[in-house]
């Protein structure tokens, strides 16, 4: 088969396009339930979302610690999502008052739509946390996540400094086309099978999450693609690492997550090692990879690899991502 016929067309839709459509799903947004107790009989995320179903030892945890474990994960992912959708506000911001030449009536308009839709983002899993843990959740919005604080503090300066680091667009870009592929595999579950509200809120991010990943695509063109070589190579070199440390392995966050599942059933202590030894041997997995980044996952982030040299090496970080050139997208 050709290669220009092994992928479909991606396109790059234009902002005016997406400019007219903002509002498009606006309505719907505020109908989630948050009443209704949580209904922990489901799960929460698709399972084949969550690193430790891709280690031998998951097969010898019962259907129950198999469903906490789903639960313990998607309150992590919510903590997760919500720390980088207000992370990425300041990037996109400062790309906004940093643009040079102005940016056009569209652009803005794209910008600060996509901010307020990221603050309603974080409020919703922030609220969907608390219903699913009222206690863990009372006093912090991060019971599970640990991020080291000085981690923090260099990727908040980095993303204030969008013309310097525009890595940061490629980060926003990855991670936002993984959270549709997230969406995605939990709206395929049977519905009887995910907690209805995890279902509600997963989809409309969905709708949301596709502008974005366009509008992330736009801003890629206007601060990356526009700079030098020696430029691109530096920030390509940041992101391969980010992906590499962070982006790719199951981190400390999916440490904790294992601690607080021991914690609630103590008769997996014996299994503890040996379940965090696997975890940490996930990230060579090529099921665990294909789900993570790959053509099917995240095909707008792989295109546009192809399309710049300096991404070709990221084949030595993704086990999925082969450079394919020649193979002409729309935009791309
Ligand atoms: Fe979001
Ligand atoms: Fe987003």
């Amino acid at each position: 088969m050709a290669l220009a016929d092994a992928q479909p067309t991606i396109r790059r839709r234009p902002l005016e396009r997406l400019a007219r459509r903002l509002h498009q799903y606006d309505e719907v947004k505020h109908a989630f339930d948050f009443a209704t107790p949580i209904d922990r009989s489901r799960w929460y995320v698709c399972p084949t979302l969550t690193p430790l179903y891709y280690a031998p030892v998951y097969a010898e945890l019962t259907k129950l610690q198999q469903r906490r474990y789903n639960q313990l994960t998607a309150l992590c992912f919510s903590e997760l999502i919500a720390f980088f959708e207000t992370t990425f506000i300041p990037s996109v911001l400062a790309a906004l008052a940093a643009s040079r030449p102005a940016a056009s009536d569209d652009l803005v308009q794209c910008l600060q739509h996509f901010v307020m839709e990221e603050q309603e983002h974080t409020r919703w899993w922030r609220q969907l946390n608390r219903l699913s843990e009222p206690d863990l959740y009372a006093k912090s919005e991060n019971a599970i996540v640990r991020l080291p604080a000085f981690g923090q503090l260099l990727l908040r300066q980095m993303t204030k400094r969008p013309n310097w680091f525009s890595f940061v667009f490629w980060v926003m870009l990855a991670l936002e086309e993984r959270s549709l592929e997230i969406s995605r595999r939990c709206i395929q579950l049977p519905t009887e099978e995910i907690e209805p509200r995890y279902l509600a809120i997963y989809r409309t991010h969905l709708s949301d999450e596709v502008r974005h990943v366009q509008i992330d695509w736009h801003l890629i063109e206007r601060y990356y693609a526009a700079r030098s070589a020696t430029m691109r190579e530096f920030n390509a070199r940041l992101f391969r690492q980010a992906i590499r440390s962070f982006f790719l392995p199951p981190t400390r966050s999916a440490v904790c997550v294992i601690e607080h599942l021991i914690n609630e059933c103590p008769e997996l202590k014996p299994l503890s090692n040996k379940i965090k030894q696997q975890l940490g041997e996930v990230s060579t997995d090529s099921g665990y990879q294909q789900m993570m980044y790959s053509r099917e996952s995240t095909p707008i982030t792989f295109a546009l690899f192809d399309r710049f040299p300096e991404m070709h090496q990221m084949r030595y970080v993704l086990q999925s991502y082969q450079p394919q050139v020649g193979v002409q997208h729309d935009g791309c």
